[in-house]
């Protein structure tokens, strides 16, 4: 009787398994799978790269040396600088263009304290709907470009109790564990390796220089971990609970990714984070109006760290 129901049992199993496989390869005779068996062409996304340099080319020869890209509310910096050529990213076909208040969208190439500088004055976010490989885009386009160090800058909320609203942080480390890895998919081998080692990403000369100009002009700065959320939503309570308790002093909604994608271009990164509000629960509540007054009353010393910087920098 064992052996009957046995024999039941794996005759019922190579028929369902025959099934299946039946119905995949109609399905796949079909085509219906080609679109999910590979989601991210490495080729593909590499020629459309290539399609962005081509169509800045035709608009500027400026071969920039540093991106600088500049996070909400801190958009005042590129009127003070000297404009070699402007490209709105609208102009560029294949480009990802920001849907946010704040967020102009604005390739501004220029020279900044002898510098030659691209600044993006705005970013697209992972909340916007973006697939986060369109997310780094623009800075893998201008790494193209001939780009080698980025400075990153964004908005944050504290989650070090220590920190005030309107202190400057320079990432020392971050928690990228909550948002997707640009460097899924098929790897991009023209940009970088398979594997990446990300145990400096933030290049340590630079922030050693960001420090001294802040000490020299009495802004307050400190080394932090910082971690990065889909969004847009800020933060419960809880959430800001669980990251203090898994090491992180600010959280922010950008940069993280961009700095993986960095590194994996073998780019320096150096990321200077303005913190705008305490984070959810140690403070009333969040407000997005109240992150981009917290950004605009701190531009005045964010351009002192960035310029003091540029002026230092090898
Ligand atoms: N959380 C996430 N992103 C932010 C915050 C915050 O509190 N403040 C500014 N950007």
């Amino acid at each position: 009787m064992k052996k009957i129901l046995s024999l039941f049992l794996i005759l019922t199993l190579v028929s369902l398994f025959g099934g299946c496989a039946a119905a995949g390869n109609q399905a796949a005779e079909k085509g219906e799978w080609e679109s999910v068996q590979v989601a991210f062409e490495a080729d593909d996304y590499y020629a459309r790269l290539e399609r962005c340099v081509k169509q800045i080319r035709e608009k500027t020869d400026f071969v920039p040396d540093i991106v600088l890209v500049l996070g909400s509310g801190l958009g005042d910096y590129a009127d003070s600088v000297k404009i070699v050529a402007e490209i709105p990213y609208s102009e560029i076909e294949g480009f990802p263009v920001s849907t946010v208040a704040g967020h102009d969208g604005t390739l501004i190439f220029c020279e900044i304290e002898g510098k030659k500088v691209v600044v993006m004055n705005g970013r697209v976010h992972y909340y916007e709907g973006y697939d986060i490989h369109e997310v780094v885009l623009p800075l893998r386009v201008l790494h193209l470009l001939g780009a080698e160090t980025v400075v990153l800058t964004n908005a944050v909320g504290a989650i070090n109790a220590d920190y005030n609203v309107g202190d400057f942080v320079l990432n020392v480390d971050y928690i990228s564990s909550f948002v997707p890895s640009p460097l899924t998919g098929e790897n991009i081998d023209k940009l970088g390796d398979r594997f990446v080692d990300m145990t400096n990403a933030f290049d340590e000369e630079l922030n050693a220089i960001v420090e001294g100009v802040a000490n020299e002009n009495k802004i307050p700065v400190h080394r932090g971990v910082m971690v990065q959320t889909t969004g847009p939503q800020y933060e419960s309570p809880a959430e800001i609970k669980m990251y203090r308790s898994l090491g992180a002093d600010t959280v922010g909604m950008s940069t993280v990714v961009e700095t993986i994608a960095a590194r994996h271009m073998g780019m320096r990164v150096c990321s200077i984070s303005c913190i705008t509000n305490m984070a959810a629960g140690m403070q009333e509540k969040i407000s997005h109006e109240e992150v981009q007054s917290s950004s605009d009353d701190a531009s005045k010393s964010f351009a002192v760290l960035v310029s003091g910087l540029l002026k230092k920098m090898a």
